[in-house]
């Protein structure tokens, strides 16, 4: 049966979680006449609200690509030198490695999960790697206590790119941020929370702290004097920007549960389709709904039935790896530059990331104000498809 109302989604107030705390958040810092984040109290309340929900120091920024750049900034590469990353996400993972001149180095995922593959990120350690960027796709935990594991052995940083994965957990294990050596998250608009765009960098470490502090704005360290004490941009989170993300992350949990409440009922609806591959639920932050189908007619047909039903629907959330990408494909870098990129990327690098996204990944948006009727018609849409391709 097609659907005749669209799904809540988060470009619109049905699918967002904006609401009085918000609107009060914004007025209160305009009162204020305060809007900049260095002069402001907001930016730095954020930070002390999420250092104590995750147990770390946070620095606020403009985005998650931001936070990203924060990390690999603080990590220090040396120019060439190697960042192993996967070839599923989006680009902000990747543009900070480019941008401090490190060169980006794909290794193969997990045909189920799109997750990094810890034993193909151990093939891809050289002498010049110097740090891992792990994803949790779409808000699945990556196998990150292997990875950490992994990391110590190799002398190598860790870094968790946690955009999609906002309290997203390790199966029996720790919240997911808590891994790595420094972990990025975003509060871009389509996230569990958003405040238009945003982002926050966590870390345990005094100095990483520091780092990425004076990277955030112009490598100024503003106890001191007019002094820039190392190279840094301008990514300071406003203050009106840090009010509505203090708002957001008072409900962060909240939606997270919804969402894992409403992903339950649809696992049990679907649970006994043959040939689906259906994701493992403890500890997932549900920011899709994603699953793989059988390779045969593949995803473009399935993502095509389900549209024809009124169900949103990607084939492989991308339209093809990072690595595909003009950007890193064949565009010049700087100038008539490739450097800091010394390799080519052909096609079949990643075979199991080209699968997922060619043939065999399936996503749902997913939203915590989803109804039972609307799960209940998703369900009912993934079946009518499956009894049709399969
Ligand atoms: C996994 C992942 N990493 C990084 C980013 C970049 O975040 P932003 O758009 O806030 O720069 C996003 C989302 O956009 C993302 O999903």
């Amino acid at each position: 049966m097609s659907r005749t109302e669209p799904l809540p989604g988060p470009l619109e107030p049905r699918g967002r979680t904006i609401g009085a705390e918000e609107r009060a958040a914004v007025l209160r810092v305009l009162d204020s006449a305060l809007l900049c984040g260095t002069f402001g109290t907001e930016a730095r309340a954020l930070e002390a609200e999420m250092g104590r929900l995750y147990g770390r120091t946070a620095v606020a920024c403009s985005s998650g690509t931001a936070a990203l750049h924060l990390a690999v900034a603080a990590v220090n590469p040396g120019p060439g030198d190697e960042i192993i990353t996967t070839p599923i996400s989006d680009f902000g993972t990747v543009a900070p490695i480019l941008a401090q001149n490190a060169v980006p180095v794909f290794a193969d995922v997990d045909p189920g999960t799109g997750n990094l593959d810890p034993a193909a990120v151990e093939a891809a350690i050289t002498a010049r790697t110097k740090a891992i960027i792990v994803v949790h796709l779409f808000g699945a935990a990556a196998p990150v206590a292997e990875l950490r594991d992994l990391a110590d052995r190799h002398g190598l940083a860790l870094i968790e790119d946690c955009a999609q994965a906002w309290l997203g957990t390790v199966p029996g294990g720790d919240l997911v941020g808590r891994y790595g050596d420094i972990a990025c998250f975003s509060l871009q608009q389509y996230k569990h929370i958003t405040a238009g765009d945003g982002g926050l960098a966590i870390t345990a470490d005094p100095e990483s702290a520091r780092r990425m502090r004076l990277f955030m704005d112009k490598g100024w360290d503003r106890s001191i004097g007019r002094l820039h004490l190392s190279l840094g941009l301008n990514y300071r989170m406003t203050e009106l920007v840090a009010a509505v993300a203090r708002a957001q992350l008072g409900k962060v949990s909240g939606v997270v549960d919804r969402r894992r409440e409403r992903a339950r009922r649809l696992l049990a609806a679907l649970a006994d389709l043959p040939g689906l591959g259906l994701p493992g639920e403890p500890g997932h932050a549900w920011w899709m709904f994603p699953f793989t189908v059988p390779g045969e007619p593949g995803n473009r047909v399935w993502a095509a039935a389900l549209e024809r039903e009124g169900v949103p629907a990607s084939a492989g959330y991308l339209e093809r790896p990072l690595y595909g990408n003009p950007a890193l494909a064949e565009a010049p870098v700087y100038g008539a530059s490739r450097f800091p990129i010394d390799r080519d990327y052909p096609p079949g690098l990643c075979p199991n990331a080209e699968r997922l996204i060619d043939r065999t990944l399936v996503t749902l948006p997913w939203n915590e104000a989803y109804t039972d009727e609307d799960v209940d018609a998703i369900a009912a849409a993934v079946r009518k498809v499956h009894a049709g391709v399969v």
